[in-house]
Parts: C-alpha cells; structure tokens; sequence
C-alpha cells in the first residue's frame, strides 16, 4: 500500500421518516445525514470504502421499510458515486438479504485499494443475544488465509471489551472470534451497535472499535486510516457547537 487506507464508518441510523426526534435522537433525518456524512467525508478525506455499520432503519418490521432502505440508498450512493459501499446488516434491520439487495452489496470478502474486508451477517435471537454462524466464521478464517495484505473484519455487534450485561451486548461467541481474529493476523474489527460508541483499544495485537451513531446529536462519524503504523481513528462530526 502506498498510502494509507481510509474508511468511512457510519454507525446507527435508525432511519423513520415518521419518528419523533428529540433532543437525544434524530431518526426523521437519516437520509439527509448520511448524504453529509458522506460527502463532508468524501470532501475531507478522500474515501476508499463507506461501511454503513447496519441498524439503518428504526424498525425493519415497518411496512415501509423496503421504501426506507430505498432513500437511504440512494443518498449513500449519490454522495459516494464510485466510492465502493459495505453495508452491515444490524438487529434492527430485520431482513439482511433485503437490506444487501436494495444497496446491491454483499456480505463476506472485499479487496478495495489494496485492504482487505470482511462484512459479517451476524444473527439475533428472541432472548436478544447475538450471534456469529459458524459457517460464516469458517469462510472467514479460509478467506483470510488465502490472500495478502491487511484485514478489516466489520460486524454491528461489539467484540471486544465483552460486557456481560444487557446493553451493549457483545457477541456470544466472541472468545472464539478473537481468537480467530487474532490468528487470522486481522488488523482492525469494527462494530456500532452500542450508540455511546467504544475507543480503539487492542487485544492479542487486533484492534477493535465500536462505532457511535450517527442519528444522535452531534451526529458522529469515523474515519479511520489503515497505514504502516497500524489503525488510527479519526472521530468527525456533524455537528459542531
Ligand atoms: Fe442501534
Ligand atoms: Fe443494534
């Protein structure tokens, strides 16, 4: 790589047209939001990816989901013209097939200017934990193996620090995803999900981070660089006071 990686990472949007925003949260303005993330982004920067880390609807079971996922699509894709697009699904997405359809991406393997990406699909039980399909770890752990240069693993739930409570809830596999992450030499796991957002922090040499979300005010944003140093992240907002 001759110069550093750099990836836009927009957590939660929690987009509803007709919800009610409030001092904490916006989620009326999803699409208008993620249209100037990515542009100030794009503007700011120069992008090689736009991951949009899932939970981009309020509520997937919505009549007008597929309509919402639509407009989200479409301001993402406008902004980013030939920018490539990752798209998480997250637990309020409902449908991850759907959701990867309308934005016409992909779950699994990505090479983009010379990084390497994984976005994971993960699944969400009734009991409200969350969890990675062991196929899809396996295809991973191969993917990895098979190819040169540095490894960004994207999923909605946080990894790591693991928190044994309600909120935010880490995987429950999350021990076997480490180590495998950290076999798989990966070099950054992102995740959102958890809207406070987690620091980069390290373990067994992979970094790990939680992206906050975008829906609430100051509406922020990362950007994070992959270079020789290792990662850096680049927290941005939309607001500025
Ligand atoms: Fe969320
Ligand atoms: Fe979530």
């Amino acid at each position: 790589m001759n110069e550093p990686f750099r990836l836009l990472v927009i957590g939660d949007v929690h987009y509803d047209p007709s919800g009610n925003d409030e001092p904490q949260r916006r989620p009326s303005r999803g699409v208008q939001l993620v249209r100037d993330a990515i542009s100030d982004a794009v503007g700011r920067f120069g992008i090689h990816a736009v991951a949009l880390m899932g939970d981009l609807v309020e509520d997937g079971h919505d009549p007008d989901t597929p309509e919402n996922l639509q407009k989200l699509a479409e301001a993402a894709r406008t902004a980013a013209a030939d920018i490539p697009l990752l798209v998480v699904p997250g637990n309020h997405d409902v449908d991850a097939e759907r959701l990867l359809g309308i934005f016409g991406t992909e779950a699994g393997g990505h090479e983009i200017a010379g990084c390497r990406l994984f976005v994971f699909s993960d699944m969400w039980w009734a009991d409200d934990t969350g969890h990675r399909p062991q196929e899809q770890q396996r295809l991973f752990v191969d993917w990895a193996a098979a190819g040169d240069g540095p490894i960004v693993a994207l999923q909605h739930n946080p990894i790591h620090p693991p928190v044994e409570n309600d909120y935010p809830y880490a995987l429950a596999e999350h021990e076997r995803v480490t180590a495998d992450y950290a076999a798989a030499g990966v070099t950054l796991s992102v995740s959102a999900h958890y809207h406070a957002g987690l620091p980069l922090t390290f373990l067994a040499g992979v970094g790990y981070f939680t992206s906050p979300a975008l829906h609430k005010p100051p509406h922020p944003y990362t950007v994070i660089t992959i270079g020789p140093e290792g990662p850096r992240v680049l927290p941005q907002y939309l607001e500025t006071a």
